[in-house]
């Protein structure tokens, strides 16, 4: 375990599991008919199918999404104890089973999925004794909202514990990203309640297709913003592998500038996009001779401006893609400096895109980072100087300090952020 805020955290999600499980057991909560018995079964070999089945986004809020549509259903019909256990072991991913994946976290995931059932299940209690009727679309939106809400509070939580998040970070954007799907979710959980009661186990072979038809749409879409993006990707490569001495470069700077715009307060909106750009920011050099890109010696003043003619040649080739629109300005834009002294637009401090200036000094980094042609790669201490120096003239100064913060804490070792 890494370091106390992450200790207590785990900690506390388990007691509060261990809490719950105690409260409940031996209570009529716990008994089962054989009809339920069998709902047990059935539900939770029906998660365990989707999470299986499940390749595409997992662990993301798609894993979420799919899976609710079940985890509701099991909540209304089982109550909060059956519920919860056929939610957590149901949820159960092939990549947890696998060997070196952490058994702590693999009950923590546990824990923290059975916490969202049973909290949901009070919400409910609470509203089908204020009056409502039993099934009403409303309550079971309010489950689903619920328990995504329970849950990404604890994952919030978590990230927060393990300091991949800075205090500045906003969690209303965090769990509105994770709950765009949860409409079409309860949507779904609804249509399933209402079979089941009204068709019982015939209606169960109705929800088997349901159930795969809803997993299959949010698969393909995420299937297919998945392959495009790993045409761009590949296509990015071949930038980075033309040229020894850069080879890898786009690639580390995208995890540099995922773990600075966490720091720096970025929503976990804005990450994916920037680790996105960061992937393709020299996409532009692909029209550029690899004569002048691996010219060992001086350039001339003309073939310097080829290489300045990167950052705007790169937004050209990407600009009829629409989907990568968000991705123009930061493609851009990353070779401004702070005082106005960059390319290609000369912009000056807050004038120049945030997440620009943040792909500014990760790709800076990692150039500090990693051996040149002209030059070894530095050391830690010559890094920590260079980015003093830099600070406020060509970075932002915001910015350099959180990099200089996690730098003196050790946050890369040597063997990550150095290429040896
Ligand atoms: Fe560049």
């Amino acid at each position: 375990m890494r370091d106390r805020g992450w200790t207590i955290f785990v900690t506390t999600i388990y007691l509060i599991a261990a809490g719950f499980f105690i409260y409940f057991f031996g209570t009529d909560q716990t008994y089962l008919d054989p009809t339920e018995l069998g709902l047990v079964i059935l539900l939770t070999s029906l998660l365990l199918l989707l999470s299986f089945g499940t390749t595409v986004g997992s662990g993301s809020g798609t894993h979420s999404s799919i899976t609710l549509p079940i985890i509701i259903p099991a909540l209304y019909l089982l109550g909060p104890f059956w519920g919860g256990f056929v939610s957590a072991i149901g949820t159960i991913q092939p990549n947890q089973i696998k060997k070196g994946f952490p058994v702590y976290i693999f009950i923590l995931n546990r824990a923290m999925i059975f916490i969202s059932v049973i909290i949901s299940s009070f919400w409910l209690r609470f509203l089908v004794n204020g009056g409502f009727e039993w099934i009403n679309i409303w309550i079971v939106a309010a489950i689903g909202f619920s328990y995504n809400l329970v849950n990404n509070i604890m994952l919030w939580a978590g990230l927060w514990a393990d300091r991949k998040l800075s205090s500045g970070n906003n969690f209303i954007l965090f769990a509105l990203e994770r709950t765009r799907t949860v409409f079409i979710s309860t949507l779904v959980a609804v249509i399933f309640i209402i079979v089941y009661q009204s068709h019982a186990l015939p209606g169960i072979l109705i929800l088997f297709a349901l159930v795969f038809l809803f997993r299959d749409v949010l698969q393909a879409r995420f299937k297919h913003i998945n392959s495009f993006f790993q045409v761009i990707e590949s296509f990015a490569r071949v930038i980075d592998t033309k040229d020894p001495y850069t080879r890898g470069h786009s690639e580390r700077v995208a995890q540099y500038v995922e773990d600075i715009g966490r720091r720096a307060g970025l929503s976990p909106i804005r990450i994916p996009r920037i680790v996105q750009a960061a992937k393709l920011h020299d996409v532009g050099k692909l029209g550029i001779p690899e004569a002048i890109l691996l010219k060992p010696g001086r350039l001339t003043a003309q073939e310097y401006d080829q290489i300045k003619s990167h950052p705007v040649r790169g937004e050209k080739l990407l600009e009829d893609i629409e989907m990568l629109d968000d991705l123009m300005a930061i493609i851009r834009h990353h070779h401004e400096r702070y005082d106005g002294k960059g390319y290609p637009d000369g912009r000056k401090g807050e004038d120049i895109p945030f997440e620009a200036r943040i792909l500014s000094l990760a790709d800076a980094f990692d150039c500090m980072t990693t051996d040149r042609i002209y030059r070894k790669a530095m050391n830690k201490e010559e890094v920590l100087e260079e980015l003093e120096r830099c600070s406020g003239t060509q970075f932002d100064p915001h910015l350099t300090r959180i990099l200089i913060d996690m730098l003196q804490n050790d946050f890369y070792d040597e063997n990550f952020g150095w290429q040896k």
